[in-house]
């Protein structure tokens, strides 16, 4: 991977090779920090980069970040200006991903998560896709069982518990796998390594709810306001058996790294007719509209980097949004 020009670190934009830790690092030791993923999404039409759910998924990495007792110095306003401002020294013309990282800083030893100081990085580079082939996913359930809320909470992006994701993924892929999907410690299917789940039974989509271990994924949320609301369909958060993958006629992961990709065969099953169903397929064309800002009932979510920069006033929204594009960092 290239590496990005710049960092947002220490409060500022500072070049990539400044934004450095010591060896001694308590979250490096410990996996004491949280973290984000976004994405940017180029459209070529308006030549605009959009970047997606920004208040929300800061919001997500500020709640994480109190799970592990964090006090950060930003509020989300100022992360989200903070990446915007990220974004145009970077100057991506591009499809891009972002990395928001908290962590405790502290060079120290003792396992702990009380009297240490958190900093702030924010890292973009150029991404494309995560998996190989978004509409020809082949899964496995994993022996690894998903952390829980009482382990560490998985409701929270947490570096460490990262590990659990690490192990499931490997084994997957080493088996000849694109992806995991991982049961809970009850046994019910939660979600992907790193991207949440859903199936397609009996002309209802089904999603495990909050309450089963997973992250509250972002894309998890996007998605069920779009199949609701903009494909009309109706979709049920409830727990959700093993062998109800195998019966399911269509199954789907989402995440921003994924963004909306068809399982079309479980350990060697094929799901459905082993071929992206329709609802996948739906889905997927509304979630790429959306994120490149081509939805004006969606264009809230969608946070004009490059128009916030050039006139202030007017944010490049022709369906309004409301949101106010460009905050200044508090340092
Ligand atoms: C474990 C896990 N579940 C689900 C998701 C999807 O979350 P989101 O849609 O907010 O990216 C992610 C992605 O970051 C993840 O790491």
């Amino acid at each position: 991977m290239k590496l990005p020009r710049h960092a947002f670190f220490g409060g500022r934009v500072v070049p990539y090779a400044e934004a450095k830790v010591g060896v001694l690092t308590h979250a490096l030791n410990y996996g004491t920090g949280v973290f984000a993923g976004l994405r940017g999404y180029w459209n070529t039409e308006e030549e605009e980069l959009f970047l997606f759910r920004p208040s929300d998924h800061f919001q997500r990495f500020l709640e994480s970040a109190k799970l592990l007792g964090m006090e950060l110095a930003f509020t989300g306003e100022d992360l989200v200006s903070a990446a915007l401002e990220l974004l145009r020294t970077e100057a991506y013309r591009e499809d891009c991903y972002l990395r928001p990282l908290a962590f405790y800083a502290d060079e120290a030893i003792g396992v702990r998560l009380h009297g240490l100081t958190p900093q702030v990085s924010i890292v973009a580079f150029p991404y494309g896709q995560y998996l190989p082939d978004e509409e020809a996913v082949h899964a496995t359930i994993s022996s690894w069982r998903r952390v829980d809320d009482n382990m560490i909470p998985a409701r929270g992006k947490i570096v460490g518990s990262y590990v659990n994701s690490a192990l499931a993924k490997t084994d997957a892929q080493r088996s000849g796998f694109d992806e995991a999907i991982v049961l809970n410690a009850d046994g019910h299917v939660c979600e992907g390594s790193a991207e949440n789940l859903f199936l397609v039974r009996n002309g209802a989509v089904v999603t495990p709810p909050v309450t089963d271990n997973i992250l509250e994924g972002i894309t998890r949320r996007t998605a069920i306001e779009l199949l609701a609301d903009g494909l009309k369909l109706d979709v049920v958060e409830r727990p959700i058996d093993r062998t109800e993958i195998y019966l399911a006629s269509e199954a789907f992961f989402t995440g921003t790294g994924v963004q909306v990709a068809a399982i079309t065969r479980v350990d060697h099953r094929p799901i459905g007719t082993g071929t992206i169903g329709p609802v996948a397929r739906d889905l997927r064309r509304l979630y790429f509209d959306t994120v490149r800002g081509k939805r004006p009932e969606y264009r809230k979510w969608c946070w004009p980097v490059y128009a916030g920069e050039r006139d202030l006033a007017s944010p490049a929204s022709p369906g309004g949004g409301g949101e106010k594009p460009h905050l200044r960092v508090a340092r």
